[in-house]
């Protein structure tokens, strides 16, 4: 056990979001996505402040009866943390989130333009910049400047791409703070951040470039990201040792996977809510079960996974009726065009599938739109192959959740333009996410993959992940700041 340390964790969504039930009283709902998953076990470890926006009516009243202030707050667990929400203009928060951070730097990070069409950059995206990303951003480093005050030596962490402005602003204000990001998604080649208008890219890279560190899940990642530093804003670069040197300043960039709690897998697992749904899965199943389990996101490639598993149906009619694929899928930035139209491409492709081929009493895809975790991990404990074919994906939990809990020795199948492919390759069946015709061959050869392989596979990539649990990620990159404590601050050039 390390010493408990004074940090301050800094992401758009956090931890817990308010709501009133049904009586009138509030209730605190654990947030969803992986970022925090993953960092609720940083509360159980050391002293947390948690800065982050708030999303819902009650989390802005929760956030005004505490006159701004931080609120005492308890995980799961019964560690205490506190819990400082930031409200945002909702107009401001509407631009950052629905304008900037989601169809611009997420598309333009998962690659996500033919660039033929998209994207375009009008009026209405720069104002959505200028007065709602920095705005919003802006806000976020007031709030971590206050908690400096309140809290000298405590270290920051950033997280994700809702969040790079920030750094820099509160590297001007309090020139020594201690300074992480950790960016949950990829990083592209610098042509492809050329999409981007000048200044935005330059902000992007000099905002980021005011931590200390700055950590991706991958080596790739890493690499692009010190390539793009080089391109973008002329910075020096050392590549062996991973160091940026920009405007007086030097930053540490380092590939850090991150990872689950297997303890805490092994108990959702075993809950009797899990256990209830997975006999509903079981009851209904097919004697091979094909699982996919992903937000409704272009970055997932859910339309070129049906079209996948079309083509197996197409190539293997000894299969009818004994092999289904089970799509659970939790409808996600649903205000964004781009996702809700995503969204209706996912049901026609669905559709498309079942038309071709159901039968009475068979149903070949299962396509289910729902928030429901508890049926995730059902699921996971079920499936015989798990389909992963993301077209990029920083890391892709999925892929390192489900072998964890399955009891069926299920083989992954994952895209390699995922992060986990870099640690789980030597035991999947890698798909290029393109190739619609290469993952239809990949569900036959996982499906008809003998007892014997599939077990070893599985426990391999068990042993990796136990290996490589959340506390390691945690313990690494305080040791990374640690490496940089010390190292004499510069000021920032203007
Ligand atoms: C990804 C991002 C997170 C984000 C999550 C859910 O995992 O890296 O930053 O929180 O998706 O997305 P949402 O937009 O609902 O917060």
């Amino acid at each position: 056990m390390t010493e408990r340390r004074k940090l301050i964790v800094v992401s758009n969504r956090g931890p817990v979001t308010y709501s009133r039930d049904d009586s009138g009283e509030r209730v605190a709902k654990r947030g969803g996505g992986g970022l925090v998953t993953a960092l609720r076990s940083l509360v159980t470890q050391h002293d947390v402040t948690w800065i982050a926006s708030a999303m819902s009516e009650e989390d802005a009243a929760v956030a005004g009866e505490a006159g701004g202030e931080a609120v005492e707050e308890t995980a799961d667990d019964g560690s205490p943390y506190r819990l400082k929400l930031v409200v945002h203009d909702p107009v401001a928060y509407d631009r950052y989130y629905n304008v900037v951070a989601n169809p611009v730097l997420w598309f333009v990070q998962h690659y996500l333009w033919g660039l033929a069409t998209a994207p375009e950059f009008d009026h209405g995206v720069h104002a959505a910049w200028a007065e709602g990303y920095v705005s919003v951003n802006r806000a976020f480093a007031e709030a971590v400047v206050e908690e400096l005050e309140r809290s000298p030596d405590a270290s920051v962490f950033f997280h994700d791409y809702h969040l790079y402005v920030a750094p820099r602003l509160v590297r001007e204000r309090v020139p020594d703070a201690t300074m992480s990001h950790f960016v949950h998604i990829p990083w592209v080649m610098p042509d492809y951040w050329r999409a981007l208008p000048e200044p935005i890219r330059r902000a992007v890279h000099e905002g980021i470039l005011a931590n200390d560190v700055v950590s991706l899940h991958t080596d790739r990642w890493c690499r692009s990201f010190l390539r793009s530093c080089e391109d973008v804003v002329g910075a020096e670069i050392e590549f062996e040792g991973g160091l940026v040197r920009h405007g007086g300043r030097e930053t540490s960039v380092r590939a850090r996977p991150i990872s689950v709690d297997p303890e805490e897998f092994a108990e959702i697992a075993g809950s009797g809510e899990v256990r209830a749904a997975e006999h509903d899965i079981a009851a209904e199943r097919p004697e091979f079960l094909i699982l996919r389990v992903d937000r409704t996101d272009p970055s997932k490639n859910i339309v070129r996974g049906f079209r996948a598993y079309e083509l197996y149906l197409e190539a293997h009619p000894e299969m009818y009726g004994r092999v289904g694929m089970l799509a659970l899928l939790d409808p996600s930035r649903q205000d964004i065009p781009e996702y809700s139209e995503y969204l209706g491409a996912i049901q026609r492709g669905a559709r498309t599938v079942n038309d071709r081929f159901q039968h009475p009493g068979w149903l070949p895809l299962d396509l289910r739109i729902a928030d429901d975790f508890t049926q995730a991990v059902a699921a996971y404990k079920q499936f015989d192959v798990l389909l992963v074919n993301a077209i990029f994906d920083g890391m892709n939990l999925v892929a390192k959740e489900a072998p964890l809990v399955n009891t069926r020795d299920g083989v992954l199948i994952l895209s390699e333009n995922t992060g986990a492919h870099e640690e789980l390759e030597p035991w999947v069946v890698s798909v290029n996410p393109f190739d619609v015709a290469g993952q239809a061959e990949a569900l036959h050869v996982a499906l008809t993959m003998a007892g014997d392989e599939r077990r070893v596979r599985l426990e391999a990539i068990r042993r990796h992940i136990r290996e490589h649990d959340i506390s390691a990620w945690i313990e690494t990159q305080l040791h990374d700041l640690d490496e940089v404590v010390g190292r004499s601050p510069t000021s920032i050039s203007a």
